[in-house]
Parts: C-alpha cells; sequence; structure tokens
C-alpha cells in the first residue's frame, strides 16, 4: 500500500517538471552515421562538421568508420537498425550496391539520409533526402577554368593527366563527366592518361609519378579530383624536377587549407570548392524527416571557384 503510494506520488511528480521543462521529458534523437572513413584533409573536416553539430543539436550520435570499405557500411547500417536508431545518415563509399540494406532500413521504417554522395537506386523512396555537393558542376567548373586558362597559352596541343577518386564513387564518376564535358569544345585539350588516386595523397603521389615516367615533359595539365591527391603529385612533380603550376599547371577539387598553402606556394593554380561542412544542415533535415514533415529530395551544396590569385586574400577566413 504505501509501496503503491511511494509510486503513484512519484509519477505524478516526473509528470509535472515534464509539463513544466519539456526539454526534459523529450527523448534526445539518435542518429546512426556511417563515414567513408578518413581519407582525406576534406573527410576529417566533415567528421568533425557532424560531430560537433550532432553535440550541439544534443543528437546522440552512433559513428562508425567504414575505412573506405561498403561491406562495413553495410554492416554499419545493419547494426544501426538492430539498435532501432531514430534516423541513418551516412556518406556511401560507392554508388550501387545499396539496395538490399536500404530497404531493410525502410521496412524497419527508419528513415535514411544520404550525405556527401548519392547512391544508384532503382527506388527513390529507399532515402529521405540527399544533402550535398553537385560533383557533376564540380567537374565542369575545373573544365571551364581551364579552357579559359588554355586560351592564353601558345601550345597546339595541352596534354592533361587526371588523377580520379574511388572507384564507382559518385564524386569520382561525376567530376570525370563535368570536366570531359567542359572541355570538349577545345580540340587542344586532350586527356592522354586517366586512373585512380582513391582521393589519398599516397596513392596521388605514387600515379604521378608514374604519369610522369610514361609521359615526362609531354604533361602540361593535372586535373586532380581532390586536393589531397593534387598534393601528393606536386611534390611527385617536383621530385621529377618540373615546377608544379608553372611547368605543369595543377587543377584540384575541394578547397581546403592544404590547397590554399600550396596556391601561394605558387604549386597550385586552381581549387574549386566542395564544401565538407554539412553538419548542421544535416542535424536540422534529420529533426524535421523524424517529425514526419516534407523535406526537399535534394539539397545542394552552395560553392564557388577559387584561383591561386585569390588565395592569400581568401586563406584566413577558410573554416577547413
Ligand atoms: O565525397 C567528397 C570527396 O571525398 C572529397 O572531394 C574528397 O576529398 C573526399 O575524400
Amino acid at each position: 500500500m504505501i509501496h503503491t503510494r511511494r509510486f503513484i506520488l512519484a509519477s505524478a511528480l516526473i509528470g509535472a517538471v515534464a509539463a513544466s521543462f519539456p526539454a526534459l521529458a523529450a527523448k534526445p534523437m539518435v542518429m546512426g552515421f556511417s563515414q567513408v572513413g578518413a581519407e582525406s584533409e576534406w573527410r576529417t573536416a566533415n567528421t568533425t562538421s557532424i560531430k560537433e553539430a550532432a553535440k550541439k543539436d544534443g543528437v546522440v550520435l552512433k559513428f562508425a568508420d567504414a575505412q573506405q570499405r561498403q561491406e562495413n557500411q553495410v554492416k554499419a547500417i545493419r547494426s544501426f537498425i538492430a539498435q532501432h536508431v531514430d534516423v541513418i545518415a551516412f556518406s556511401p563509399v560507392v554508388e550501387s550496391g545499396w539496395e538490399t540494406v536500404l530497404r531493410e532500413a525502410k521496412n524497419a521504417k527508419i528513415p535514411v539520409i544520404l550525405t556527401d554522395r548519392a547512391v544508384n537506386v532503382s527506388d527513390p523512396s529507399l532515402y529521405a533526402t540527399f544533402i550535398g555537393s553537385d560533383f557533376v558542376e564540380e567537374g565542369r567548373r575545373a573544365g571551364r577554368w581551364l579552357v579559359e586558362r588554355a586560351a592564353k597559352m601558345p601550345n597546339k596541343v595541352i596534354n592533361i593527366v587526371e588523377l580520379q577518386g574511388t572507384v564507382g564513387s559518385a564524386p569520382a564518376l561525376d567530376r570525370k563527366k563535368g570536366f570531359a564535358e567542359a572541355i570538349a569544345g577545345n580540340p587542344k585539350l586532350k586527356v592522354i592518361r586517366s586512373q585512380t588516386g582513391d582521393f589519398t595523397r599516397a596513392k596521388g603521389k605514387e600515379v604521378m609519378e608514374a604519369f610522369l615516367k610514361a609521359e615526362g615533359k609531354n604533361i602540361n595539365v593535372l586535373y586532380a579530383h581532390n586536393d589531397d591527391m593534387a598534393i601528393g603529385a606536386i611534390q611527385a612533380i617536383e621530385e621529377a624536377g618540373l615546377k608544379p603550376g608553372k611547368d605543369i599547371l595543377v587543377i584540384s577539387i575541394d578547397g581546403v587549407k592544404g590547397a590554399f598553402q600550396a596556391m601561394m606556394a605558387g604549386k597550385l593554380n586552381v581549387t574549386v570548392e566542395c564544401s565538407p561542412l554539412l553538419g548542421p544542415q544535416l542535424m536540422q533535415v534529420a529533426r524535421d524527416v523524424v517529425a514526419g514533415k516534407a523535406v526537399p529530395k535534394r539539397i545542394t551544396t552552395v560553392e564557388s571557384v577559387f584561383p591561386a590569385e585569390v588565395a592569400a586574400k581568401e586563406f584566413p577566413s577558410r573554416k577547413y
């Protein structure tokens, strides 16, 4: 009897406190996030942005690093489903092969948000929204910069080598496509070699060494799908006794601080911005999705292009 009375009193007290302070009563949102890995300066900034935004927003974040492997991401997503998280977000390593696991999330009624990279699925209802850059446009921006620059070059032919991102990933496929599209109208511009550098500095350097060995001074331009590979390649160019930024023009994508430093040192000619600061937007959209509100299917990040001429002015305000 005494126990029952105490229980009733305690419940009434908790109810009263919760009614006066709704924030105390609300259960924090739980998000499972599967990250690609830690392959680049960009990725590190992206991870920091997501972790900081979750903390600021009071979101319980279950974070899993896939180390650039799709099978690790599938495992992580399955584990989030088993833990009944409120929402799953992930940046897919590659575009294809997601139907099964995304259907499992849908059957468990857990919404999925794509960040940074897209998936290739026949049923778009398998994810709620996709927040990230327009990678094709980034490739076009890199190509347009070169077309303008080429107009001032006396060369009859301009030979380009391309360092692609991770095979099968959305940014590698799209940046290649956008760049090819933008230079297509100029017969002087020729891509003579194109190979993956897996978005890392080490691989970028290694592949550039091979390009230099095969083509030597024939190379006029390097187009790298990210800054890290460009920075690795710059080292290879210097070790080969050539001047990056002069003997070989260097174009890359991301806009990380390392790229600005390379531009200020005269070794990189332009970086096309790709913002990793997706955390705050992700938390906001996740809240809306979990609350059942309608959200746009595609949320595109606003970005610009930074040629070497503006690097010193822009550097102090760079956030990543
Ligand atoms: O998906 C975005 C790309 O992935 C960035 O350009 C690259 O640096 C990263 O590894």
